[in-house]
């Protein structure tokens, strides 16, 4: 996508640009480092930048690794799901979460979102527990769906909101389960713990976590990078140790790994950009007050929803309505750039046809993948550009003819 194009009155959905003009210097200034000392694979560019996110995340250990989807998988193949394991995530989420699953050797099933944050639902999760699964002989939770053993749950904490954390801990506890956080969207969002009774960081409420440093990401590298966050340094090992073809020393191969490494120069610039990680988060979350306001009387759209335990980071701001197109084409018309993410749930993508789902499951989600829209959302974004995209999509709101938004009662009908 263009991301400058010389209209001044356009508003990208993202700017990647201006941020990467801002610190030129700085990151040149990393590069030129790594050049110098020709210091590429691992070293302390890459030791300094995982100090680095471990504090910033409050966990033991960070370990950085070559993408989100790398970081998911090594998580996964490290805190003891076997090969044939179920693993429930959800269908609303984008697919490298299943991916990750599905190529550690584990079967995803899935569970519905919440009709307000749009991430796992627990109470869908505690009734699937209750009635889609089973002890066997063994004592051990089976799927009554695949019969297979039922071992870890992977809450995605998308759009830079957390899931209900205490709430799944509590159930995973209760059942068994090993919970890995998909905290890809969601560096540096905040769960308030009524256990713990303090603020908790994405990626340190899990056995593990996997960060995604995607270039579009609140955190994000000048290419791909990833990271497992944990307390758990057995865990930590491990995935060292899996990312580097399985060797602690060199040539010494007590596992068959990958090439799973982070390079140093990325390390080196996201550390650069670490520093700048709350100020952009916190004008984000800015944004999303601002975007509340402006569109608070607007008929027809359901906003973000954030209860009271959140402190999301807005990795994106994603509103639902109806006529989703027609929206979509009025403000490609007027210059503003959107996104949809993601409009084809996990259970109807061809990939997953082997998993069997029929489309009537999962309606919550399917609702939702219908009616979202990801709007501009970037720490950059200015106030005349939130006041234009709010313009716009009133005048396309009152251009056409509503019924009453009684979406979320309609959904709670859906469960
Ligand atoms: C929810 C979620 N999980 C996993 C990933 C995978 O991350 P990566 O693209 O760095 O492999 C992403 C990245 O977009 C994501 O959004």
């Amino acid at each position: 996508m263009p991301i400058l194009n010389g209209d001044r009155k356009d508003v990208l959905f993202l700017d990647l640009v201006t941020p990467h003009a801002m610190m030129e210097r700085e990151l040149i200034g990393v590069f030129r480092q790594a050049l110098h000392t020709a210091c590429f694979i691992g070293g302390p560019m890459v030791e300094n930048f995982e100090e680095a996110f471990a504090a910033f995340c409050g966990t033991s250990h960070s370990i950085a690794v070559s993408s989100g989807t790398d970081a998911l998988r090594f998580a996964i193949m490290t805190c003891g799901i076997q090969p044939g394991d179920v693993v429930f995530t959800v269908p609303h989420t984008f697919i490298a979460t299943t991916e990750a699953i599905s190529q550690a050797g584990a079967v995803p099933e899935f569970i519905d979102i919440d009709k307000n944050t749009y991430n796992m639902s627990v109470e869908m999760l505690q009734l699937y527990l209750e009635e889609q699964c089973t002890r066997n002989q063994a004592g051990k939770l089976v799927s009554l769906r695949s019969g297979r053993p039922v071992t870890a749950v992977v809450p995605v904490h998308l759009y830079g909101q957390m899931a209900d954390m205490d709430s799944i801990l509590r159930l995973a506890e209760e059942y068994g389960l090993t919970v890995i956080e998909d905290a890809c969207q969601a560096h540096g969002a905040e769960y308030f713990s009524k256990r713990l009774n303090r603020w908790m960081k994405a990626g340190s409420m899990g056995q593990a976590a996997a960060f995604s440093f995607y270039p579009g990401k609140n955190l994000g590298a000048c290419g791909e990078a990833g990271a497992v966050t944990t307390n758990d340094t057995g865990i930590a090992n491990k995935v060292k140790m899996l990312r580097d073809h399985g060797q602690t020393t060199k040539y010494i191969h007590d596992v068959e790994g990958y090439n799973g490494r982070l390079d140093a120069i990325q390390a080196g610039l996201l550390h650069a950009k670490l520093a700048h990680l709350a100020k952009w988060n916190s004008l984000r979350r800015n944004h999303a007050v601002e975007y509340n306001r402006l569109l608070a009387t607007t008929a027809g759209l359901t906003l973000p929803y954030e209860p009271s335990w959140s402190r999301a980071v807005y990795h994106l701001y994603v509103i639902r309505i109806h006529d989703r197109d027609g929206m979509i084409s009025h403000l490609k018309k007027a210059g503003i750039g959107t996104g949809i993410h993601y409009p084809i749930p996990l259970h109807l993508q061809k990939a997953y046809v082997s998993l069997n789902y029929s489309p009537e499951d999962f309606p919550v989600t399917r609702r939702v993948a219908s009616e979202i829209l990801s709007l501009p959302m970037f720490p950059q974004l200015t106030g005349d550009q939130q006041v234009r995209v709010a313009e716009e999509i009133k005048a396309f709101t009152s251009s056409t003819t509503h019924t009453p938004d009684g979406s979320r009662e309609e959904m709670a009908a859906a469960h």
